[in-house]
């Protein structure tokens, strides 16, 4: 006779949860909806701001070392630190000092090896070691930080999984075509509903639109229908948005910066005339556009932290906060 494992139970046995209170992930199951994006610029910001931030990447593709401009240089291990952590179960070892107080443990090629190593186990108990895998070597080093941001991949659902298995607030990026509204979504819902049986703290905090023309009540009419269909109205939308800017975005990572750093960099351009009169290299311009994309990263940095607070101070009132 087998008997029924107690899963949020074991689970607990393995993991510490209150050490995870401060873990965050941009999910959805659809990719070019600005996780990577956010999570670099977010992270960026809050070490700008003095709170020392880990940023996990979990993607095969590694777009965090564009945006952080980090592509071919030492930092960038294809992932090869994140694939021993999890081929060993040792502690994350991330590269420090990216930016000051921003430390970083890099993606790439590599981690297509993790599902392999991790594996299917069929045993419950070891379904569930594995599933808790990142939120295992994570847990260690994670008080040596106030902010953990993990960048998850899309169409990936073991390491969707994963980074769900280690996260405290899932903050979801939609863009405003009807396949991150609905397909990327729906995606998400599955992977989030089943990962809360193993981790029963994980919150939704909301949704964030990304790249949007405008404030466009239409498409936000659009976007809460659809998440109230999909996830049943379990997650707001954020009152601020990125505005599309891809020139920005481009410039980004083309020089491997964050905005803020681009708002900076635009404040040097080499005058408008010395460019025409062919004395400045018009190539050196960056966007000025830089400056108010940049104040949208701030303000919606502001409000994610603020929600995830505001759902903190909820749940440690309702006794369920670990
Ligand atoms: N404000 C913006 N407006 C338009 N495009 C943007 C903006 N910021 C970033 N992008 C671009 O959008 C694309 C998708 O963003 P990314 O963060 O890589 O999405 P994901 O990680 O969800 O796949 C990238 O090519 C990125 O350069
Ligand atoms: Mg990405």
């Amino acid at each position: 006779m087998t008997t029924q494992l107690d899963v949020a139970a074991y689970a607990a046995s393995l993991v510490n949860w209150s050490e995870l209170g401060h873990v965050y992930v941009f999910g959805n199951g659809k990719g070019g909806v600005g996780k990577t994006t956010l999570t670099c610029n977010i992270g960026g910001l809050a070490a700008l701001d003095g709170l020392r931030t880990l940023i996990i990447d979990l993607n095969v593709q590694g777009n965090a070392a564009e945006d952080l401009g980090y592509v071919d240089t030492a930092i960038d291990d294809q992932g090869q630190g994140l694939l021993t952590a999890f081929t060993l179960q040792q502690p994350l070892k991330p590269v420090r000092d990216i930016r000051p107080n921003l430390d970083i443990v890099p993606g790439g090629k590599l981690l297509r090896r993790v599902p392999g190593v991790i594996g299917a186990p069929t045993r419950a108990t070891e379904r569930v070691e594995a599933v808790l895998s990142l939120a295992r070597i994570l847990q260690p080093i994670a008080g040596e930080y106030d902010l953990v941001l993990i960048d998850a991949p899309p169409e990936n659902e073991h390491m969707m999984q994963l980074a769900l298995g280690a996260a405290r607030f899932v903050a979801v990026p939609v863009k405003s075509d009807k396949s991150s509204r609905k397909k990327g979504l729906q995606a998400l819902a599955t992977d989030y509903q089943a990962m809360r049986e193993y981790n029963p703290y994980m919150v939704l905090v909301g949704v964030i639109l990304f790249a949007t023309g405008s404030q466009a009540t239409a498409i936000r009419t659009k976007v809460r229908n659809d998440v109230t269909e999909t996830l049943g109205g379990a997650a707001p939308i954020f009152d601020n948005f990125i505005r599309h800017a891809e020139a920005v975005a481009v410039d980004a990572r083309e020089r491997g910066q964050l905005v803020y750093e681009l708002e900076a960099a635009a404040s040097q351009n080499p005058e408008f005339w010395k460019v025409r009169a062919g004395l400045a290299d018009a190539s050196q311009v960056v966007a000025r556009t830089s400056s108010s994309v940049s104040e949208d990263f701030a303000v919606v940095a502001r409000e994610l932290f603020s929600r995830a607070g505001g759902l903190q101070q909820e749940l440690i009132a309702g006794g369920i906060w670990p």
